[in-house]
């Protein structure tokens, strides 16, 4: 058994750290000996209490603004990260925006910012990222059950933009797989958050469409996370943490 059971010694960049999956990815890194960079774009208050929460764990952890949808903030969050804490080892793409409607009603500004956040700002995160990662560096992205299969209209911008994200994954598992870094993609399925709240009023839809008949937590999707951020021989690879969404 070659799987590393701890992140002690790691720095773990969190984008979008400071609500829902992130946050709770942000806290089980920590958990696990990884001191944390918790990205943001307009909630400070609440990255700075998920900050507070790392730093209760005996972990060093900074809160960081970036809108990785601009052509140059996701690279520099990346940087920031890394010189507050001294080094860069786990990248968690996890910033992401919904855009949810009929194909009509989707505006050229909509099309644009999902792209930028969701596809755009993965990309140039992961390239700034894997410039400076050492050997055993990870680069974790959470897409989409909707990459996988979309059980109804109105997620065509959406499930473009994470579908794009099976691509990426595949092509830098074998970029940098000679340097020992290892790029994977977790996909959840409806999970409870401010994105998609289990009470929303597509909740119930959404929770039958699992094999498990209810929404996921962020510590569910957080748990498979930890996992990869500490496995040594698996890349290229996608995770679904769905409910059997796919199934
Ligand atoms: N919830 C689900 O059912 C579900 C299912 C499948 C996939 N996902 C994916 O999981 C990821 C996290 O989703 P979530 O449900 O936890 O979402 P959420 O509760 O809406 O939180 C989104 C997080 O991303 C940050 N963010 C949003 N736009 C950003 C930008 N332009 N630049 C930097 N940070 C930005 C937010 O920061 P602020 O706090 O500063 O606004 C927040 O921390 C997303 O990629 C989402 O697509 C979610």
């Amino acid at each position: 058994m070659t799987t590393q059971v701890t992140l002690h010694g790691k720095v773990a960049l969190v984008t979008g750290g400071s609500r829902g999956i992130g946050a709770a990815t942000a806290v089980r890194l920590a958990r696990e000996g990884a001191d944390v960079a918790v990205g943001y774009v307009n909630g400070k208050e609440a990255a700075d209490d998920v900050v507070r929460a790392v730093k209760e764990l005996g972990r060093r952890a900074v809160a960081l603004r970036a809108d990785t949808g601009d052509a140059t903030e996701a690279a520099e969050m990346v940087d920031a990260a890394a010189e507050a804490l001294g080094g860069l080892d786990i990248l968690v793409n996890n910033a992401g925006v919904g855009v949810i409607g009929p194909l009509d009603t989707l505006s050229l500004a909509d099309v644009d910012r999902v792209l930028d956040v969701n596809v755009r700002g993965v990309f140039l995160a992961s390239q700034a990222a894997a410039a400076r990662m050492p050997e055993g560096g990870r680069i974790i992205t959470i897409g989409s059950c909707m990459a996988q299969r979309v059980p109804g209209p109105g997620g065509t911008l959406y499930a473009t933009s994470k579908a794009a994200l099976a691509g990426l994954t595949k092509a830098l598992a074998r970029e940098l797989g000679g340097r020992g870094i290892t790029a994977n993609l977790v996909l959840p399925g409806p999970i409870d958050t401010d994105m998609n709240p289990a009470d929303g009023p597509y909740a119930a839809g959404q929770a039958a469409m699992t094999a498990l008949g209810r929404f996921g937590t962020a510590d569910e999707v957080a748990s498979t996370v930890a996992y990869l951020a500490g496995a040594t021989y698996v890349t290229g690879a996608e995770f679904p943490v769905d409910g059997g969404h796919a199934a």
